[in-house]
């Protein structure tokens, strides 16, 4: 099978590292990649979000299957559009139609469907300037701190958490007067959920799905869980409190009844759900849905699934998942960041990366790279994820931290206590 990839970060890196372990595979592109996914497949400079050239690449190298990574292309359709063109709609597609990526690309979308289907969920209302008034007194009814979420795309900034009353009425009317432009022209409004996040992911073919490993993020900057946020530090999996008995809430309150949902709407999704869950007093509750895979998530889940990978794609295309056994690795795996000095601030990039070659009991996935006279060099925040296998969290851990001061560039920066508050 000839398989071509979307995206460029440490997520494809990741999952161009599974797909290529599998017999299926003939060949594997990645457009546009980046230095790691070329020791796995071949790059090609093509943006995820440049359809025509995408469509032109995919008929010219016989593609059999797009697997899409990023949330942009999806929530510009481009499932619609390949499917729609009588050209290319033989080409498989992994991840939603148009419509099934509004569980990510819009928040009001999204909890308007968790609502519609009983999916344990934070209370909200959604407000425009025009209701600007029930946003307000919806804020009064509510408990500190307060919760305001851009409904449109904001590449992970649209959430604010104001901790006073004052602040909260502030900053919904600067949203709404355009502080993430047109993203933040409608407002969800939610009440705050105290407890531990987990994120979840589901492998579904419309009808039926595959539960893969879960995973811990870690989302600040700062050890502790302190300063702002970033796309993400780090992740862990399995996470310890996602319980066999924990998990079949899980399933049973909000994947089935997603799963459900989508198809009773006639909605296609043919690829990943991310569930970004909250462990509420024991019970999981739904924070935001995302429609494609975790990143850093996937360089620590990609490692606990034994099974191939491709087999699963394949179970979602021909819509016969439940016939596809997904058996995870019993071993725990760990990813660790590796940031540019400054990030999720300003920072200086093309600083030389040295000595991935000598990290030896580590997988070394590329995120914010690019090369430079034949030498890596940093082009990005979040730069090399250094994912690592243990008999334990602890085994893998160490293992992450050893290859994370081996390797080096100008600025680094990684947060040291990943896991240890698990
Ligand atoms: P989101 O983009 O919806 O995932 O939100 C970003 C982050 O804000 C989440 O990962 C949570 O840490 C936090 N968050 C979002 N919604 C809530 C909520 N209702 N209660 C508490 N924290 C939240
Ligand atoms: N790790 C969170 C995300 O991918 O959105």
């Amino acid at each position: 099978m000839k398989i071509l990839l979307l995206g460029s970060g440490g997520r494809e890196h990741a999952l161009a590292w599974k797909i290529a372990q599998s017999p299926k595979v003939e060949q594997l592109f990645i457009a546009p990649g980046n230095p790691g996914t070329q020791n796995v497949g071949t790059n090609v400079a093509i943006g995820v979000n440049d359809f025509d050239k995408l469509k032109a690449f995919a008929l010219e190298k016989q593609i059999d299957m797009i697997v899409v990574g990023p949330e942009d292309p999806l929530v510009k359709g481009i499932y619609d559009i390949f499917k729609n063109d009588p050209s290319t709609s033989h080409i498989a597609i992994i991840g939603p139609s148009k419509e099934g990526a509004q569980l990510e690309g819009s928040k009001d979308f999204a909890k308007a469907f968790m609502q519609r289907h009983n999916i344990p969920t934070a209370r909200y209302k959604t407000v425009t300037a025009e209701t600007l008034n029930e946003g307000i007194a919806f804020l009064e009814s509510l408990k500190a701190p307060y919760v305001l979420k851009a409904d449109g795309l904001c590449a992970g900034k649209g959430v604010l958490i104001l901790p006073t009353l004052e602040e909260a009425k502030k900053e919904l009317q600067e949203m709404l007067g355009g502080m993430f432009g047109n993203a933040s022209a409608t407002v969800v409004i939610e009440e705050f959920l105290s407890g531990i996040e987990c994120s979840v992911f589901v492998l579904t073919d419309g009808k039926n799905y595959k539960i893969l490993p879960e995973a811990k993020d870690y989302k600040r900057i700062g050890e502790g869980d302190t300063g702002l946020n970033t796309g993400g530090m780090g992740s862990v999996t399995p996470v310890p409190f996602a319980t066999k008995e924990w998990m079949q809430k899980v399933d049973e309150r909000i994947i089935k009844p997603t799963i459900e949902g989508l198809a009773s709407e006639n909605i296609t999704y043919k690829g990943f759900i991310f569930f970004g869950l909250i462990n509420v007093e024991g019970n999981p509750m739904v924070i935001e849905y995302n429609c494609r895979m975790g990143d850093p998530e996937t360089e620590s889940v990609m490692l606990r699934i034994k099974s191939d990978l491709v087999d699963l794609l394949e179970g979602v295309t021909n819509e016969n998942i439940e016939t596809k056994e997904i058996v995870f690795d019993e071993r725990s795996a760990v990813c660790v960041m590796l940031v540019s000095g400054g990030y999720p601030g300003n920072y200086d990039k093309g600083f030389v990366i040295n000595n991935i070659d000598k990290v030896e009991d580590s997988v070394v996935f590329h995120a914010g790279t690019t090369t430079n006279n034949n030498e890596i060099v940093t082009s990005g925040g979040r730069v090399i994820a250094v994912s690592s296998y243990g008999k334990d969290k602890n085994e893998a851990l160490n293992k992450s931290f050893k290859a994370a001061n081996t390797i080096t560039f100008e600025g680094k920066y990684f947060r040291s206590d990943i896991g240890k508050d698990l």
